[in-house]
């Protein structure tokens, strides 16, 4: 995994069919998805369940790219090491999700993957220059998390700038996460994010029988993204 600031496009696979998740990320990476975004949920730290490492682990062969974990658990630190031994490449884990979110990073870190930060809406920036020599990225909520097809909080975009600003010449990704369209896509580009997770704006219209609607949805966000 090297890194490079170019656009990533990461569909997350909750807007996918979850009976059919190893067809779903074959599908969206022939259709040109950079990264594959993993949304994991216990139903305490946000209001809804979705799955855990061993779903993770299933579809890693199915994966031929970076497999992004974003953690939305709490206690996250049992669990780095199911979700490393799953096959993730990145695990994210929230600045809300415990007292110690220093040491999770450090724990992610021990594991060999990527660490990653996310930071909700409601969350402002202050402990982040004291936690990025331990991040391989931080990703920006841009949405309150928990479900798909929520509607993009303008508020984030002076949030993504001065981060952008922090991180300067750093090798650390920006992610943005929640409502991300083909008409945000620019606006969080510009503001200084390289990753762009996308669910519902990938997924809807298509399916593994007509999988040419992810790809025309990837490469409009694309391109609307790069034209920023
Ligand atoms: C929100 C998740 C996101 C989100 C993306 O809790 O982390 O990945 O579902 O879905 P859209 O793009 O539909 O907002
Ligand atoms: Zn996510």
């Amino acid at each position: 995994m090297s890194f490079s600031r170019s656009i990533k496009i990461a569909p997350s696979i909750l807007s996918a069919d979850f009976a059919n998740f190893g067809a779903e990320c074959q599908a969206i990476e022939a259709q040109g998805a950079d990264w594959v975004h993993v949304d994991v949920m216990d139903g305490h730290f946000v209001p809804n369940i979705t799955f855990g490492p061993a779903t993770c682990a299933a579809i890693r062969p199915h994966i031929k790219g970076v497999m992004d974990v974003h953690l939305m658990i709490a206690p996250v630190d049992p669990y780095i090491d199911a979700f490393a031994r799953a096959g993730a490449d990145v695990i994210t884990a929230h600045l809300e999700s415990g007292a110690h979110i220093h040491r999770t990073l450090q724990a992610i870190r021990a594991t060999g993957k990527k660490a990653g930060l996310a930071i909700n809406p409601g969350t402002g920036l202050d402990a982040v220059p004291h936690l990025l020599d331990l991040c391989d990225l931080v990703c920006v909520m841009t949405v309150n998390p928990g479900f798909g097809g929520q509607k993009f909080i303008a508020t984030t975009l002076d949030k993504i700038g001065a981060l952008r600003a922090m991180i300067g010449d750093r090798p650390v990704h920006i992610e943005v996460d929640g409502g991300v369209t083909v008409e945000i896509a620019p606006l969080v580009a510009a503001a200084g994010a390289d990753v762009l997770v996308a669910g519902s704006a990938v997924f809807s219209g298509g399916s593994v029988a007509n999988p040419g609607v992810y790809g025309t949805n990837i490469a409009r966000i694309r391109a609307a993204a790069e034209a920023a």
